[in-house]
């Protein structure tokens, strides 16, 4: 194995586990938390939904985010290469890489509609700078929404910076000096959404919101909905597509997988659930509806700032920190794009982040007619499953509810059934056998077989 140390040689390690942590829950905090999971929440009914994807991100998120930091850190590379490094001293075959190229493609996908909605967030500092929100009801503040989304060339504009900054830091690697602002950041994020829960507690209906959150109703779920539950945990938690084994590959041999798996999870979790107790509560008291989809957050967070003291800053300073929590999410989905354009066509590091960044940007424009110009235009709805679906929708579909999970079922068998059984267990390093044991037997059985039964559900 000399080469594999010749190759941590000039691979520079996170300088601690809370390092690791901060860098994955950038990846993992993002838009997912605070402006999909409200949304998708409440167009699946709520309480029942969200037990649901809890289910998952405990029994199936978890364990793959567990075991994909294993790989990258026994690999020690960009996943691609760590794949076909772990196959290759396993005696595997090689087509185990075809999970990272699928995750490759998963990261273009979704990073084109992404710095869209990005693109929304950064136009909402300026609005809640402006005071554009003062006084606001229901009514002028969902057509201040309605007003954007109908806008294609406004959109173009929001879209076309959140993409220069996301090129911008990935093709300078400032990455370091991004992980120190997260530092600052994130908490203050964490801080700004108790501050919402609060107002949300004090003049919105608290208790008619935490119900819809937490009471659960299984009449209004579907199998669809299930479907939607699972991807979801894999899109917020950044898994099944190897941006937890390119984490990994940086985490020190001395620091625990599992403790920090878990604590990504629950800080992302966390997240989640308080921006859902934020927002629910103000939509019931403004008799908006809570399946109102995307624009769900846009249309009512707003009314709050327009109406509780220090709005202004308030308003300003949450929707300046969504844009930096979906930045640093951003930076995950670019990143493995320009890895592989480095490592496979041997171009320069600034080439390959213009060449991605470009590509993903042009991919953009059609999530951005998706809202406006397209927004009847159902390109694949001869397939029944993809019915009404615009392209933005698809795109949605397809990467959080198709490839990221398939994605993970894979890593899990990977890990479960086919890895070195004794370096899993070296990287793991459980104190007690019944943990491994214990672990084992879920990522074998309980990961794929409820990935599964929610795939083919789905397709009967
Ligand atoms: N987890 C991010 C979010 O919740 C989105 C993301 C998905 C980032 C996949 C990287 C990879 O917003
Ligand atoms: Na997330």
């Amino acid at each position: 194995d000399a080469s594999v140390a010749e190759a941590r040689k000039d691979h520079p390690m996170w300088s601690s586990r809370f390092a690791f942590i901060l860098a994955a829950s950038g990846s993992a905090v993002g838009l997912g938390n605070i402006w999909k999971f409200p949304y998708i929440t409440g167009e699946n009914g709520g309480g029942a939904f969200v037990l649901v994807y809890l289910l998952c991100i405990a029994l199936i998120g978890l364990p793959i985010m567990i075991a994909e930091v294993t790989i990258g850190r026994r690999g020690g590379r960009s996943p691609i290469n760590s794949l076909r490094m772990l196959t290759h001293r396993d005696g595997l075959s090689s087509r185990w890489t075809w999970i990272g190229w699928m995750g490759i493609t998963a990261s273009f996908l979704i990073l084109s509609f992404y710095s869209v909605i990005g693109g929304w967030a950064l136009a909402y500092v300026g609005q809640s700078a402006s005071g554009a929100f003062s006084g606001g009801n229901a009514d002028s503040i969902g057509a201040l929404f309605g007003g954007l989304l109908a806008d294609p060339w406004t959109l173009l504009v929001w879209h076309s910076v959140f993409m220069a900054l996301v090129i911008f830091i990935v093709a300078r690697g400032i990455r370091s000096g991004m992980e120190k602002a997260i530092n600052i950041l994130m908490p203050l994020l964490f801080l700004l959404l108790l501050v919402m829960v609060g107002y949300a507690m004090n003049s919105g209906e608290f208790s008619q919101g935490f119900a819809f959150l937490f009471q659960p109703d299984f009449s209004k779920l579907t199998t669809a909905g299930i479907l939607t539950a699972l991807g979801h945990a894999f899109f917020t938690l950044s898994l099944g597509m190897g941006v937890m084994m390119a984490y990994g590959s940086y985490l020190p041999k001395n620091v625990s997988i599992v403790k920090t798996a878990v604590a990504v999870s629950v800080v992302d979790t966390a997240v989640a659930l308080l921006a859902g107790l934020a927002i629910f509560p103000l939509v019931f008291a403004n008799g908006l509806e809570p399946g109102s989809g995307p624009g769900l957050i846009f249309q009512t967070l707003p009314m709050a700032f327009g109406q509780m003291t220090g709005g202004v800053l308030f308003g300003s300073l949450f929707f300046g920190l969504l844009v930096i929590a979906a930045v640093t999410s951003a930076i995950s989905l670019l990143e493995p794009v320009v890895e592989w354009l480095e490592e496979q066509k041997g171009i320069s590091r600034l080439s390959g982040t213009l060449m991605g960044g470009i590509s993903i940007w042009l991919l953009g424009l059609l999530t951005i007619l998706s809202f406006n110009e397209w927004s009847n235009v159902y390109p694949l709805s001869f397939i029944s499953a993809f019915e009404s679906k615009t392209f933005f929708d698809l795109l949605d579909y397809v990467t959080a509810n198709l490839m990221m999970p398939l994605g993970g079922l894979f890593i899990a068998i990977f890990v479960g059934w086919f890895m070195n059984k004794q370096a899993v267990e070296n990287q793991l390093d459980l104190s007690n056998d019944v943990a491994f044991s214990l672990f084992m037997f879920v990522l074998r059985f309980i990961t794929p077989a409820a990935v599964l039964v929610v795939f083919i559900n789905n397709l009967l």
